[in-house]
């Protein structure tokens, strides 16, 4: 036998993702640690967390928290969330049935269009956009059909987002706090998009990873406030960016029970479940609210003190980019 390890090649398959080479944010973090350069590609912080979420999960392990959890996610940390979306934003969703925990929100938004989107189908996107939406609209055999956000503070272009419905849109996505021009939806928005919708039966995607990082006392205007728009819609949520363990990837999505129950037949096979003593961790750690309530205020700081076009601390952490506000800062590098 050869000692040779090469393989003879193979005719390589089809791409499903032909389009696609490696994430911008694969090829930022990898410059940057090369240069020993401040990384603001990708949206982790340059701090650790909280020493008591890690004593919450080490806890979990040590007290036998080490296998399969049910399918949909550990029962506690379900009601947690069910019972934080109830008291911020009004709308109790029923943990049992519309509340699943999911390996980050990558995998909440991919699951979620998985289930809902067919070949064919249109999806519309407000691009900018994090770089995940078009590949899984691409990977469910669908057109994404972008629509501009209007700058200079990057709003929604009520008119151009209703001429490119057609009778194919099966979705829309949406993302607030905005990754990553920083805008934010507002309830008047929510109120206008809900009146594009009423009478159709267009779904929602509202990606809410930053619901947390809403500056200047606004409130988050989550879709979960707004019944029209909840009763269609996935909302997107992640663990990552409210409590800084962005590597431990959890994250949720919350949707009606018609809805949830068509995504938890693909996420059942492609995940079946989420990391037992982390959920165990987070239920604990949502005990206190106070972590996310805080948040804001935490990062507030560094979102409204700026250098010319930059947040100015915004230099150490990509979440501290963009101010997320009425008052705008665009991030880009002073000329
Ligand atoms: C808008 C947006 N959605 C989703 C994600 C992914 O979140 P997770 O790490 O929980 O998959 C990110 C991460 O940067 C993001 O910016």
């Amino acid at each position: 036998m050869s000692a040779d390890s090469t393989l003879a090649p193979l005719t390589p398959p089809v791409s499903r993702l032909p389009s696609v080479g490696t994430t911008i944010f694969t090829v930022m973090s990898a410059l940057a640690a090369e240069k020993n350069a401040v990384n603001l590609g990708q949206g982790f912080p340059d701090f650790d967390c909280d020493p008591r979420i890690v004593d919450a999960v080490t806890h979990a392990m040590r007290t036998g928290h080490n296998q399969y959890p049910p399918m949909a996610g550990v029962p506690r940390l379900r009601q947690a969330i069910a019972d934080k979306i109830a008291t911020l934003y009004g709308h109790r969703y029923s943990w049992e049935n519309e509340i699943t925990i999911t390996a980050g929100a990558t995998q909440g938004i991919l699951t979620a269009i998985l289930c809902a989107v067919h070949p064919g189908d249109e999806v519309i996107v407000l691009e900018p956009c994090y770089d995940s939406y078009l590949p899984a609209i691409e990977l469910a055999g669908a057109t994404a059909v972008p629509v501009t956000l209007e700058a200079p503070e990057f709003r929604v272009p009520f008119d151009r987002l209703a001429a490119a419905i057609t009778p194919r849109t099966r979705m829309i996505l949406i993302n607030t706090p905005h990754n990553p021009t920083g805008t934010i939806l507002r309830a008047a928005d929510m109120d206008k998009l809900a009146q594009l919708l009423t009478g159709t039966d267009i779904l929602l995607l509202s990606d809410e990873v930053y619901e947390h990082m809403v500056y200047d006392g606004q409130p988050h205007a989550s879709v979960s406030r707004h019944p029209e728009l909840a009763r269609r819609s996935f909302v997107i949520s992640s663990f990552g960016k409210t409590y800084h363990v962005t590597g431990w990837k959890v994250g949720y999505v919350a949707a009606p029970a018609a809805l949830s129950a068509e995504f938890r037949k693909v996420h059942q096979f492609n995940v079946f479940t989420v990391n037992t003593p982390v959920q165990h961790g987070l239920a604990d750690y949502m005990a206190d609210p106070a972590p996310y309530l805080e948040l804001s205020a935490f990062y507030q700081p560094s979102a409204t003190i700026s250098v010319p076009g930059w947040p100015a601390r915004a230099s150490s952490c990509c979440l501290r980019k963009a101010r997320i506000s009425s008052a705008w800062t665009i991030p880009r590098f002073p000329t």
